[in-house]
């Protein structure tokens, strides 16, 4: 009887560690897998993070284009604009002799116009006898004004 208990307990013992042995390649297992989970699922989020950041950059690319040729528009029209109280004496394209006295401005450089326009603002330049009647054009113009209209006259060819 005793010994039977006990052989019956050895043969418990023995399956019992060979259950636990089990277990473990079993934990061991799944914290492999678990491993391999958490490894892939950081993959999938790195690649997803590199697509959104590639998809941002290419938007804020065609807004910064779509804003820059807006900009653009917004400059020249703002420069015609300007130009708009000489055409009844340059012409529509600069080629007009005003009260065909003046040189004709197509033709000619921003650098040159802007040099002149200033002239012709602080009084030093009066060539065919007209040079009150063209520093009552530029009187009241800026600087940067003076240099954006003679940059949409260097346009003129
Ligand atoms: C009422 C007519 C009239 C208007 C408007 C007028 N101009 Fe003139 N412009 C003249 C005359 C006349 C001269 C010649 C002045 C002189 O005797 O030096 C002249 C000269 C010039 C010259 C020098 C040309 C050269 O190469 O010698 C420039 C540049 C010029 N004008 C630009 C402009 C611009 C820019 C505007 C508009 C902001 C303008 N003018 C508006 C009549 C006009």
């Amino acid at each position: 009887m005793k010994t039977s208990i006990l052989i019956s307990l050895a043969v418990a013992a023995v399956v019992l560690a060979g259950c636990n042995e089990k277990t473990q390649e079993k934990a061991q297992e799944t914290q492999e897998v678990a491993v391999q989970t958490v490894e892939k699922a950081k993959e999938v989020i790195a690649n997803v993070a590199e697509k959104t950041k590639e998809q941002t950059q290419e938007v804020a690319q065609k807004v910064k284009e779509e804003a820059q040729e807006a900009a653009g528009t917004v400059a020249a029209k703002v420069d015609s604009a300007l130009y708009g109280k000489c055409v009844a004496c340059h012409g529509i394209d600069g080629k007009t002799k005003a009260l065909g006295k003046s040189a004709v401005l197509a033709g000619q450089t921003q650098e040159e116009l802007v040099t002149k326009l200033k002239g012709y603002k602080a009084g030093t330049i009066n060539v065919a006898g007209m040079g009150m009647l063209m520093q009552g054009q530029v009187k009241d113009m800026s600087d940067v004004e003076l240099e954006a209209v003679a940059a949409y006259i260097a346009t003129f060819k």
